[in-house]
């Protein structure tokens, strides 16, 4: 949109940046400031970035704080990981710029929203009169939808801190029972640390990707866990998918894994040997 130069950083096998990487592109670079995007659960994998890693390498790349902004996109992650004992915490007495949040995600409104928040000196530098409206404001286009905040704000009331950490519990907790329920029938499943994403081997049949509305890349296949995936809901879809399994089972062999998932979780049966 802004048709800067961009750099696309590699990832590691959870999903988390790549530190090695940034770091050799941030010296390439030097002569540039550098916009960060990091992640507070990536979209496939759940993975989060170390905030902290990051900003020591900026500074050991010889990045003053005037030289670098660091955007957290924590769409998804970001109202469950803060109510998850040791989990990792985003917080403005880092040196971060913003933290975006989305509305419609884990919050569940009904409509696509989302919230910035940023510090306010970036607010009044890009604050602006919109003409047509006689008013002030900060948007791209200078309009926006007024009805979302209501919704946020009605959702974010009507469960209150409890009930948003009795959600994040439950999708953390049932994560992990599903991801114990795959590696226990001996299928390769990965979780990463704070994470509601499991991500799994890739289905053989497409009816039963259909079926349960997988979204599949490469060899893997995902399940987010929000509110709504009850333990009942994985009891069906796991035993949905070890009877579907016997019937691929004898036709193909299960794929290995572990360079998209780590060599740790992959139960293809090398890896199972190897364990
Ligand atoms: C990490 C991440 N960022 C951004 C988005 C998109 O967010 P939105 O739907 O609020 O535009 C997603 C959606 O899955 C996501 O996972």
């Amino acid at each position: 949109m802004y048709r800067m130069e961009l750099q696309t950083i590699n990832s590691l096998v959870n999903g988390e940046i790549d530190y090695e990487d940034l770091r050799s592109k941030l010296l390439v670079n030097k002569n540039k400031p550098a916009i960060i995007n990091i992640n507070f659960g990536t979209t496939y994998k759940g993975a989060i970035d170390d905030v902290d890693m990051i900003l020591q390498i900026l500074e050991n790349c010889g990045y003053s704080n005037d030289r670098f902004y660091i955007h957290c996109d924590a769409a998804l992650c970001g109202l469950i990981v803060p109510f998850i004992n040791h989990a990792k915490i985003i917080t403005f007495k880092k040196s971060i710029g913003s933290i975006s949040v989305s509305g419609h995600k884990f919050l569940g409104c009904s409509m696509p929203c989302g919230v910035q928040i940023t510090r306010k000196t970036y607010i009044t530098t890009i604050s602006r009169k919109v003409e047509y409206i006689a008013s002030i404001d900060n948007t791209i286009s200078g309009s926006r939808n007024g009805l979302a905040p209501i919704f946020l704000w009605y959702s974010l009331s009507m469960k209150g801190h409890v009930g948003l950490q009795q959600d994040a519990k439950m999708c953390y907790e049932n994560a992990r029972y599903l991801k114990d329920r795959l590696h226990k029938a001996g299928i390769s499943a990965m979780l990463n640390e704070f994470s509601n994403i499991v991500v799994f081997e890739r289905p053989c049949d497409d009816k039963f990707i259909r079926r349960w509305q997988l979204s599949c890349t490469r060899d893997m296949a995902h399940v987010v866990v929000m509110p709504g995936t009850t333990k009942e809901i994985i009891d069906n879809f796991f035993k949905d998918l070890m009877q579907e399994r016997e019937k691929w089972c004898g036709i193909t062999l299960a794929p290995c894994l572990a360079d998209d998932i780590g060599s740790q979780n992959c139960l293809c049966s090398y890896h199972n040997m190897h364990h």
